[in-house]
Order: C-alpha cells, then structure tokens, then sequence
C-alpha cells in the first residue's frame, strides 16, 4: 500500500476535492483504495457521499486507540473505501497532545489494512497540526496542493520546513510524490504561479493541472466524485491523467 497525503495548512485550495477525485480515479483503474479524513471538518466523507453517525466508528476512535482500522472503514458509492471523521475529532488535537508516540498513532493504526490496498490517500485539514503530523508520518509522498490562482508560496515555504522536519525526525522515506496545481486557468498569474512552484520543487510540479471547472465545484455537494456527477467533464479527465501520473512516477 502507497500513502499519499494531499496537503496545504491552507483552506480552500481544493486538497479535499483531489484527494477523492483522485481516489476515484485509480479506483478506476483498477486499484484498491482507502480514503482517509484527518480533517475534523469531515468534508471527505461528506464529498463521497458518507456521512458517519453518532454510533459509527470514525477516524476519531482510531485514532484515539478506540476502533481497529477496520472497523472504521465505510465503503462509498463511487466504489472505493473511506475512513470518515466528523467535528468530534476536533478534540483530538488535545487529547492526543500527552500521549507518547503520538506521532505515529496514524502509521500505526493503518498496519491492519494495508495488505488490502494497493492506495491510500489522505485528506489533511487547514493547519500544520498534531493531525497532520501523524499524517505526514503515516505516508510515503506528500501531494502539495496549491491554487493556480494566487501566490501562495509564502504558505509553501512553511509547509516545506514541516515536512522537512517530519522527514528528519519521523518518516525519513517521507518524499514529495509531486506539486498539484488547482484551480489553474490560462492567465499569467497561473503560469507565474507554476513558475514559482517549479522553483521551489524542480521537477516535481505536475503537468496535469486541474482547471477551474464548475461541476467539480458542485459535485461535492451532490456527495459524489466527479466521474459520476459529470463523466463528461474536463476535470474528470485532469483527474484520471493526474492518477497516471501518480503511478508513474512512484514507479520511476
Ligand atoms: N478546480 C475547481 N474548480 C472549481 N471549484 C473547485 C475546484 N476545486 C475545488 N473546488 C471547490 O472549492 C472549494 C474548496 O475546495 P476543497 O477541496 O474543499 O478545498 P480544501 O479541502 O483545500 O479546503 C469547494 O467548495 C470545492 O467544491
Ligand atoms: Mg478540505
């Protein structure tokens, strides 16, 4: 099983939208995928169209040593796996502050599951928390996730050090899997932006983009990926190729 983790302590920059769609899309190629909410928000969950109730195990209770992996594992209509959260996971920030190993609470959770996946994509809250250390820890790549529509380097540098630091101190194969540029337009300030994110990750920006799209916007809200809201959209497609890049490059 390959752990990516799409990331940005930024809000709004579309890390919950690609970590489904993204899942969706290697979904169907074929591979066996576990989406996993670290975001108390719960917008993952709420995207694919699983909503947890009050009774249901969630990453909460996994996290807190409450529930196995596995019995936190929902199966989501577009066919793939998830692991929901909801707003209670808000409290773990605290809670799991004392505990020793924190860290590796996430990485150690997943031991259970992996021999059944080929993928699992982690979906990382607007902060540079506890949570998204044990995020970090728990995967292979980071997926950077920033909008085509601002400058928002500033915010990467900061991301950089964490996950240099989680790199040096928890996870030494921890690697950037690659820069996904979102919300990407045929403006100058998106190619300035890709720009910057080449300098600052040589090599390592994607070429597919993922444009602005209306459906893509509306989708979550529907509770489904975008192959099934709208197949025919150009995002699915930017999607699809993204996977392929994915698989890829964790090949070479
Ligand atoms: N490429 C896009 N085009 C249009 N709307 C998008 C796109 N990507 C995401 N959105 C919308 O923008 C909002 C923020 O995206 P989201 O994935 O929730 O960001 P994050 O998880 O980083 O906070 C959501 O309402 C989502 O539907
Ligand atoms: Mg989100």
């Amino acid at each position: 099983m390959k752990t990516l983790i799409f990331t940005n302590q930024k809000g709004g920059v579309g890390k919950t939208v690609s970590t489904l769609n993204t899942g969706a899309a290697l979904s169907r190629k074929g591979y066996r995928v576990l989406l996993i909410d670290l975001d108390p928000q719960g917008d993952l969950g709420t995207a694919a169209g699983v909503e947890p109730d009050e009774n249901d195990a969630t990453m909460y209770e996994v996290l807190k040593g409450e529930a196995r992996a596995s019995e936190a594992i929902v199966k989501a209509p577009g066919g793939y796996d998830i692991i929901p959260t909801d707003i209670r996971q808000s409290a773990a920030e605290l809670e799991l502050a004392p505990v020793i190993g924190r860290d590796f609470l996430l990485k150690n959770a997943l031991r259970e599951v992996e021999s059944r996946y080929d993928f699992a994509l982690i979906d990382s809250p607007r902060s540079l928390s506890i949570i998204t250390i044990m995020g970090l820890t728990a995967a292979d790549g980071v997926i950077v996730t920033m909008r085509a529509d601002y400058l928002g380097i500033k915010a990467i540098v900061q991301l950089r050090d964490t996950v240099d630091m989680v790199a040096r101190q928890l996870n030494p194969k921890l690697d950037y899997t690659g820069i996904l540029l979102t919300f990407n337009k045929r403006t100058n300030l998106s190619k300035r932006v890709a720009e910057q994110a080449q300098e600052g990750f040589p090599g390592k920006v994607f070429d597919t983009k993922i444009s602005v799209d209306v459906k893509l916007g509306e989708a979550p809200g529907a509770g489904q990926d975008i192959f099934t809201y709208s197949p025919r959209a150009t995002t699915a497609a930017q999607y699809s190729a993204l996977a392929d890049e994915i698989i890829d490059r964790l090949k070479g």
